[in-house]
């Protein structure tokens, strides 16, 4: 089975692909959006589903994706006709990290996607080079809750704890004026949701030659979890606005 079969059989349920519920989405979403007609860019948007439900409830709002997976992109174009919103999207199959538009957008998101960019400080970075003036920027990543064995971080990478996570963003010219971090129920929710759904396609399919595969990779997924990282990742998303430069400098942050 390639990434993009696993992925969509994983998400099935939990089409955010990120530990968040459905009320901490839309909270995000509230903060960020401070303009109904806003234009938002998602970087490493997945299925689209953050753009989508933005879309679903702002009528004005006007929405572009970049994602390097076609299949995700043929899932969020499917999902936006289906819900009455594709005349308001445009999706972009490339990286990343390269793309350029020729307008600004007022709000950039980019959730559990910096690995696309190398990291944290890189993701802001690319996301300023997109803000209109004014605009915000969502951005969701984890975190350390607790000193991470070296197989953790073999296996999530390389973050930082919860508290310097935040001073870095400040000191890298932004102020949050809103965060969420992920409570231990929107984790474990997100980790039963992904492995779970794998795992009951596998016994739904014991014909299908990717049965076997699927239901292995859902019980090494599963183990690596609860052995690995859970004790020890977390996730938080923050809303973030540029701080005045003179500020910076006055030595405040
Ligand atoms: C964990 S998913 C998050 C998706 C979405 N932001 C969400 O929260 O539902 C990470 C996404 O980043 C995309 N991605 C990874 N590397 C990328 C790159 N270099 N350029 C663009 N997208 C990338 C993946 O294809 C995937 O859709």
């Amino acid at each position: 089975m390639n990434r993009e079969q696993i992925s969509r059989i994983a998400h099935a349920d939990h089409p955010i692909k990120s530990p968040l519920d459905d009320a901490s989405v839309g909270r995000l979403l509230n903060r960020s959006l401070s303009r109904g007609d806003a234009r938002v860019l998602d970087l490493g948007c997945g299925t689209g589903e953050w753009l989508l439900r933005a879309l679903a409830t702002r009528p004005h709002l006007l929405a572009e994706g970049v994602d390097i997976s076609g299949g995700a992109l043929e899932d969020a174009r499917r999902a936006a006709n289906d819900r009455g919103v594709a005349d308001r999207l445009v999706l972009h199959h490339r990286e990343a990290d390269g793309f350029v538009s020729a307008q600004p957008f007022d709000l950039v998101l980019s959730v559990g996607s910096s690995h696309a960019f190398g990291g944290l400080l890189p993701t802001l970075a690319a996301a300023r080079r997109h803000l209109a003036p004014g605009g915000r920027v969502l951005i969701g990543e984890g975190f350390w809750s607790r000193t991470p064995s070296p197989e953790a971080v073999e296996m999530l990478g390389d973050f930082a704890d919860l508290a310097t996570t935040v001073d870095r963003v400040v000191a890298d010219g932004w102020t949050p004026i809103h965060g969420h971090v992920s409570t231990r129920h929107e984790l474990d929710e997100y980790e039963w949701a992904c492995w779970g759904s794998l795992a009951s396609w596998a016994l739904d399919h014991p014909e299908d030659p990717n049965g076997k595969e699927a239901l292995s990779m859902a019980t090494i997924r599963r183990t690596e979890w609860l052995r690995v990282y859970r004790e020890t990742w977390g996730f938080l998303s923050l809303v973030l606005r540029r701080t005045p430069r003179e500020w910076q400098d006055l030595g405040c942050y």
